[in-house]
């Protein structure tokens, strides 16, 4: 089976990862017909559009994207995150983060395995902001539409991968119009999933609880601000952006990319960890039906880490990007013979 991949490296580390994660595709043998695409502030200076109308045709066109990370300017107008636009031109619905305790990664928790469902395309970024005068006015915009398919996917993710419980976060008790329907609708969808425990957490409370207990959540579905902020919140948990993937899975053309940002002061010097885009390209494979390769290349970084001898300088250690990556891909490959008969 072939498949489509578009590549988008963006800004800053984007580039450089995106490539590694290709050439981990690569070594796992898949069979794949690549395009590259162009998204990002770079792409902005260059041709006065941070995402050229090619870019969203090829995204269409392709059967998953491998997204590095594009750098936003604070202070630009008519600047809009090409990032953001794509999901909501394509209707990538659902923000999925897992977050895992991994071997060797020197972080805060230990033994977390949660994911979080954040709402990807309404919410305080509907891009409903103006300046009136003296004050800025921002709306918040939730739908019984957007609430509907966004807790949906998160209860048929629980089934799907045998997870038993969903946490649903809102301020609903402060926010009773826009969060009370978005509480409304998640609690009539929790009725027709018996299998699971349903939990409501007020997002408050829930920063608090995962810093105080992140191994007591399993599903956690949310509006998009409130995802936002938990799920950097929980990847700092787990051991930094760096270890953090993340999928936009919805209507269109799923994209994957690490939940961290361009990282502009780390650009081209071949030393932060390649682990959140090579967990995100795992993402990709599992999406993509390609589960005994998915599963491959996620042994092979665990491996690595448990190892411990070829890391980043973010995970304590002194090796390169480029080192890390193939180490990686040597273990891969070691399995991969191991494993023929
Ligand atoms: P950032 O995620 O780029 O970097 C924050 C810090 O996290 C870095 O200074 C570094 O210490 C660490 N870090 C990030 N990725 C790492 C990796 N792979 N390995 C090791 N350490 C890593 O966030 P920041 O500095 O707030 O934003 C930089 C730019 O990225 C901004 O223009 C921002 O708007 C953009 N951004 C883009 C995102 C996207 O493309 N989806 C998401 C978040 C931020
Ligand atoms: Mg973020």
């Amino acid at each position: 089976m072939m498949h489509r991949i578009c590549f988008i490296g963006g800004d800053g580390i984007g580039p450089e990862l995106v490539e590694h994660g290709r050439r981990v595709l690569d070594a796992l043998g898949l069979a794949y017909e690549a395009s590259e695409a162009s998204a990002g502030y770079e792409c902005f200076e260059r041709s006065g559009t941070s995402l050229p109308d090619e870019t969203v045709e090829a995204v269409r066109s392709a059967d998953a994207v491998l997204f590095g990370a594009i750098t936003s300017p604070p202070n630009l107008q008519n600047y809009r995150s090409p990032i953001v636009r794509l999901r909501q031109e394509l209707e990538l619905y659902a923000n999925l983060r897992p977050c895992r305790s991994y071997p060797n990664v020197n972080a805060i928790a230990r033994e977390v395995d949660l994911v979080i469902v954040r709402e990807n395309t309404e919410g305080m970024y509907s891009g409903r902001e103006r300046r009136e005068g003296e004050q800025a006015v921002g709306e918040r915009v939730i739908s019984r539409k957007g609430s509907e398919r966004i807790v949906k996917f998160a209860y048929d993710y629980a089934v799907r991968h045998g997870r038993r419980k969903v946490a649903v976060v809102h301020k609903a008790n402060v926010l009773r119009e826009t969060c009370g329907l978005f509480r409304e609708v998640a609690l009539e969808v929790a009725k027709e999933y018996a299998q699971v425990e349903t939990e409501e957490v007020i997002v408050d409370a829930m920063a608090m609880r995962l810093v105080k207990q992140p191994q007591a959540f399993d599903v956690i579905v949310t509006t998009n601000l409130f995802g936002d902020i938990l799920s950097d919140e929980a990847a700092a948990l787990i051991g930094g952006l760096g270890m953090a993937p993340s999928a936009n899975l919805g209507e269109g053309t799923p994209i994957f990319e690490p939940a961290h940002g361009s990282a502009p002061k780390y650009a081209a010097q071949d030393r932060v960890n390649p682990c959140a885009t090579l967990l995100s390209a795992c993402m990709m494979l599992e999406e993509l039906g390609e589960q005994e390769r998915a599963e491959r290349l996620h042994n092979a970084i665990v491996h690595v880490l448990s190892e411990g001898r070829v890391l980043t300088k973010d995970l304590g250690g002194n090796a390169k990007t480029s080192e890390m990556v193939d180490e990686i891909i040597a273990n891969m490959q070691r399995e991969g013979k191991r494993r023929e008969p």
